[in-house]
């Protein structure tokens, strides 16, 4: 008898083993059961909806179901070449899809190169990464599945005959796509049908604009004033619905901003020096800036140091700051537009007086009031919201 187990537990061992190599699937415990609304949306206090946003042309294939999908791809680590790592490893939830590292590791356990971004309002611009190399959450949706030091992909076959090997994904196609034949390009519409429907504008601001920020502490008002004054400048370039690039084919940044344009009442660049470059163009700003981090940068961003003006939506969240995260806090940051501007050849033109980097020079009491105000953007609600959240931890 005895040997009989023994015969047993090995070949059991052996059979564990066996699908414990690179080839097992980290497998989902159940359907989401709960298909949410991605659609409907509250849009500067309106009814609005996703669908209506999407300027891809796949806006008619948009359903909750096709959102749906895209969330269990987002967090599932089978689209890793090693099973490890998913969207979701870099793109935390409660840190507004941020991951409050400096750099985070790839599936290789190597740190990449920049600072992984939070998801703030993907459908509002049209500029992605921290060079604005690609312009919609259709393009990007798969660069890191195949980027050799995020998740490792070799190609979309393997792709393709990896998911169709999963359980769980013929039932997710056929309600998304009416089959279940699952295609590289269904999971890129997919996916950036769930990037496209997290949309955050349910913060302590959003509230106050609807009743002229009486909901607003001394400090955080004094905050707004410095925000938009002509002396610090911040809503010039974090400006528009959602605090980013402005997008203004004739001025400094080009189009960057997407659909932020005209959305609120702060100010538009100057436009003296009218240059209309297309956004396709290599020299398109497309909504970067070089604010004067350093003399030389290891990494020129879109070119000559010019990094995406990212939103300020969630920012209390999705620390550390810059496109390297060299800022813990905060206060580093407003620190760097206090006194750290540096005399780059390509620093902006608003942080220059007669070609010399100027210094905002900013009190500790301005300071507190910057940051009071910048955190009047947290939404809580996008943290929270089971939505967005992982389908595998149930
Ligand atoms: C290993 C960490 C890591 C993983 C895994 C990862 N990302 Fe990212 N993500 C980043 C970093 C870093 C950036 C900025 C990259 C750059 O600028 O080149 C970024 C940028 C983005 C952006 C641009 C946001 C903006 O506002 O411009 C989106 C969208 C995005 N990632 C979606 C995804 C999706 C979808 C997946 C899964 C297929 C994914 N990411 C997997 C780290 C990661
Ligand atoms: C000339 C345009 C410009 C102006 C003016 C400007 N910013 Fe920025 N801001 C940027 C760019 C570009 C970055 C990203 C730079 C990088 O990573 O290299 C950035 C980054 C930030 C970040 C970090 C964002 C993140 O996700 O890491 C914060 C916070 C911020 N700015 C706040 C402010 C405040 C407060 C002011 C006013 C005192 C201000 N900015 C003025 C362009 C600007």
């Amino acid at each position: 008898m005895k040997k009989v187990w023994i015969i047993t537990a090995f070949v059991s061992f052996v059979l564990v083993s066996c699908f414990k190599g690179e080839n097992t699937l980290n497998l989902l415990p159940k359907l989401p059961s709960t298909v949410y609304d991605y659609n409907n949306i509250e849009r500067f206090g309106s009814k609005a909806t996703i669908q209506g946003m999407i300027r891809d042309t796949t806006a008619q294939m948009y359903s909750n179901h096709s959102a749906t999908l895209g969330r269990v791809l987002f967090y599932d680590v089978n689209l890793s070449i090693n099973n490890k790592v998913s969207c979701g490893t870099c793109h935390i939830q409660s840190l507004a899809f941020a991951d409050g590292i400096a750099k985070n590791k790839g599936f290789k356990g190597v740190e990449i190169e920049r600072n992984s971004m939070g998801l703030i309002n993907p459908i509002l611009n049209n500029n992605m990464f921290w060079d604005s190399r690609t312009k919609s959450p259709l393009d990007l949706a798969l660069q890191p599945v195949f980027n050799h030091q995020e998740m490792g992909m070799e190609n979309q076959t393997m792709l393709v005959n990896k998911l169709e090997k999963i359980s769980y994904y013929p039932e997710l196609f056929k309600n998304a796509f009416g089959s279940e034949e699952i295609t590289e390009s269904k999971i890129s519409i997919a996916m950036s049908h769930f990037i496209n429907s997290v949309f955050s504008q349910n913060s302590k601001f959003d509230e106050g604009r609807k009743d002229e920020f009486k909901n607003f502490t001394g400090l955080e008002l004094f905050g707004k004033t410095l925000f938009e004054s002509e002396r610090l400048m911040c809503s010039q370039c974090h400006s528009g619905e959602n605090f980013s690039a402005p997008d203004f084919p004739g001025g400094p940044y080009g189009s960057g901003g997407g659909m932020g344009r005209g959305g609120m009442d702060f100010a538009m660049p100057p436009t003296n020096d009218l240059m209309i470059i297309p956004f396709d163009d290599p020299n398109s700003p497309r909504g970067t800036a070089n604010i004067g981090l350093d003399l030389n940068y290891k990494d020129n961003g879109r070119q000559q140091g010019k990094f995406k003006i990212p939103s300020l939506r969630n920012i209390e969240l999705t620390g550390p700051y810059m496109h390297d995260g060299r800022f813990k806090t905060l206060e580093e940051v407003v620190d760097h537009y206090s006194h750290g501007i540096k005399n780059h050849p390509h620093l902006d033109s608003k942080f220059k007086r007669q070609g010399k980097a100027i210094q905002l020079n900013i009190s500790e009491n301005e300071k507190q009031a910057l940051i009071a105000f910048m955190k009047t953007l947290t939404d809580n609600n996008l943290i929270r919201n089971p939505k967005f959240s992982d389908p595998f931890k149930y």
